[in-house]
């Protein structure tokens, strides 16, 4: 089976009983609305579903009944609506895969660190772009008008976390684009990169270390460490 960020959610939620699941960067719903949760979250400023696919999603996956949305950029919810949106509860399960870029991702996973359970896990969308195209800022990705996949750098922010973060374990899963994995608990390998530092590197850079920089691991590792059968 290959592996991808829909199929570890719903592996995920079921293995620990996982209540909360909140999703930044919802676009279509393709992968938020078939996720089977108590309390699901979606944060989006834009989007592309009204009421009508949200009644008709309702009725196909019944979970979506009880789903939040809330329109607005990822900031904004955690500043004014994170909490009522929790109803004060811990997160389990978070999804950041809103804006790709290192700033934007990277307070994304810092603010949803502030709310995840213990035992609660994030997963970071789009952390193992395979060309320089693919890493582009959006801005250069536009002015390019490059087509495809856009995963930003995004990748940053594992660089980041890994660098600064003594209190969580981040590693990256060679599948779907790359998939961030981010746990409490203590790193396995920290770096010793400054934000500076990493804020001036290239795409180049990440070629020549991708392995060692992003904790690379194959995509079967996943069952491994959560001890999924
Ligand atoms: C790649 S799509 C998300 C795909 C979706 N998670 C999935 O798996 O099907 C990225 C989404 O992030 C949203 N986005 C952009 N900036 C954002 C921000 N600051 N906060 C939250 N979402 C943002 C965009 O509107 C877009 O819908």
């Amino acid at each position: 089976m290959i592996l991808n960020r829909s199929i570890i959610i719903q592996r995920l939620i079921n293995k620990f009983d996982f209540k909360t699941y909140l999703e930044i960067g919802v676009d279509a719903g393709k992968n938020f609305f078939p996720i089977k949760a108590d309390r699901k979250i979606a944060v989006d400023p834009g989007f592309r579903f009204g009421w009508l696919k949200k009644l008709v999603k309702a009725i196909r996956y019944p979970q979506n009944f009880r789903a939040a949305y809330y329109k607005m950029e990822s900031d904004r919810f955690f500043e004014t609506a994170a909490a009522k949106a929790l109803h004060n509860k811990p997160l389990d399960l978070c999804l950041v895969d809103g804006m790709h870029e290192y700033a934007f991702a990277l307070r994304d996973v810092e603010n949803s660190l502030q709310h995840l359970s213990d035992g609660g896990v994030i997963i970071m969308h789009d952390c193992n772009p395979l060309s320089k195209e693919a890493s582009y800022s959006w801005e250069q990705w536009q002015t390019d008008k490059c087509a495809g996949f856009w995963n930003g750098d995004v990748w940053k922010v594992i660089l980041h976390l890994r660098s600064t973060r003594q209190d969580i374990n981040v590693f990256v899963l060679d599948c779907d684009h790359g998939l961030g994995i981010i746990t409490k608990g203590k790193q396995e390998k920290p770096l010793s990169f400054s934000p500076a530092q990493i804020a001036q590197m290239s795409y180049d850079e990440l070629a020549a270390n991708r392995e060692a920089w992003l904790n690379l691991k194959p995509a079967a590792y996943v069952y491994h460490y959560f001890s999924l059968e």
